[in-house]
This record gives structure tokens, sequence and C-alpha cells, in this order.
């Protein structure tokens, strides 16, 4: 009988310590973004399966598949009130265009939004004065990671009668090559 009884605890003793966990004092798991995993440190496979809730000052990392570059928040930190950090940012696993598309001879180019060339960036392109773009002065970077424009140049105009950077210039004619140029950047 007391034989009986030591093995039914022994089995229930795990689903025990289980129940008796506080599990307002952790953060319940959450899922990580489309194309991407969560990196859980300190955990067996095993236990990464089976667990529900984390501990309070827990760390967990998203990692994306291939080569996607994750954009939002890369690390969320379970909070004493049960939540994760920057819940309200959500965080995605994109992919990246070309870099080389980012910057241009002789001219500037524009991110919108700031940050890793990403899936859904808009480049916006101008030339220096004295030079004439040739080409499209904006590029895309689509859903495959490809710029949807070929990638324009500036080429040097040589009908530009302007001095550049001379100190011959009457004040006006400067300030509004300045301004030009500061807009266009
Ligand atoms: C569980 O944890 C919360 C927050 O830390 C605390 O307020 C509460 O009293 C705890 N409950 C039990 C049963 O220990
Ligand atoms: C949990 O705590 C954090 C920081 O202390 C706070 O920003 C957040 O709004 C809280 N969330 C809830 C659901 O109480
Ligand atoms: C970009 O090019 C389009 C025509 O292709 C033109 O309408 C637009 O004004 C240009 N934008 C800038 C900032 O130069």
């Amino acid at each position: 009988m007391a034989q009986s009884f030591l093995l039914i605890f022994l089995a229930l003793s795990p689903l025990l310590s289980v129940s008796a966990y506080n599990t307002s004092a952790g953060c319940a798991i959450i899922r990580p973004p489309r194309d991407g995993g969560i990196r859980y440190r300190g955990l067996t496979q095993e236990q990464i399966r089976s667990v529900q809730v984390l501990p309070v000052d827990y760390e967990i990392e998203y990692i994306c598949r291939g080569s996607r570059v994750i954009v939002g928040p890369k690390v969320r930190k379970c909070l004493p009130n049960g939540t994760w950090t920057d819940l309200s940012q959500r965080s995605h696993c994109l992919l990246m265009c070309p870099r080389v598309w980012t910057s241009l001879e002789n001219g500037r180019v524009s991110s919108w939004p700031l940050g890793p060339p990403v899936e859904g960036t808009v480049l916006y392109y101008s030339c220096l004065p004295g030079f004439i773009l040739m080409g499209r002065n904006t590029s895309q970077c689509n859903k495959m990671g490809k710029w949807d424009t070929p990638k324009p140049v500036c080429h040097y105009d040589r009908h530009y009668k302007g001095k550049t950077w001379s100190f011959f210039y009457s004040h006006d004619l400067f300030c509004s090559k300045i301004s030009k140029w500061i807009r266009s950047v």
C-alpha cells in the first residue's frame, strides 16, 4: 500500500511542480515572426518542445531563415507583469536587396524607410550639380529581394554652365544652388 502510494506520488510529482509554478511570475511563449524562429538560451530541445511559460527576465531572440534579416525588435525580455518587451512593435523577417543600389557615384541616394534595404524600401536618386541622371529616379525593393529598376548613373553634363564651388558666384546664385542641392538630399 505504502509502496503504491509512493509510486503514484512519484508519477504525480512533475505535475505537482508544474501546477505549483506561479505562472503569473512568467510569460507565456509567443510565436516567432513568419520565416523565422526563436532561440531559447539554456533550454534543451525537449524543454523547448514542452515549455509553455518562461521566467521573468528570460530573453528570447528571433532568428530568420536564410538570408532574411530581422526588422523590428530582435530580442524580447519577459517582464514581471507577464508581458514581453516591445510587443507593440512587430518583428518581421524580410529579404534584403543588394546594397550596391544604395550609393550613387556623383549623386545622392535617400532611403525610405531608413535602415537596411529590405522588401518595400524605396530609394530616391539625384545627381550632384553638373551631372544628369540616366535612368529612373526611384527604385523599390520587391518581395523577391530584387530592385525593380536598374541602378541609374550620373553622367557628367558637358553643357553645364555653373562653376562648381567658385568664389565668383553671386550670393543669390550660390544660395539657390545650395538649397536645391540640399532639397534633393
Ligand atoms: C505569483 O507572482 C505574482 C507576481 O510576482 C505575485 O503577485 C503573486 O502573489 C504570486 N502568487 C503566488 C500564489 O505565489
Ligand atoms: C507591463 O510592464 C511594462 C513595463 O513595466 C509596461 O510597459 C506594460 O504596459 C505592462 N503591461 C501590462 C499588460 O500591464
Ligand atoms: C522623378 O522622375 C519623374 C519622371 O520619371 C518625375 O516626374 C519626378 O519629378 C522626378 N522626381 C524628382 C525628385 O526628380
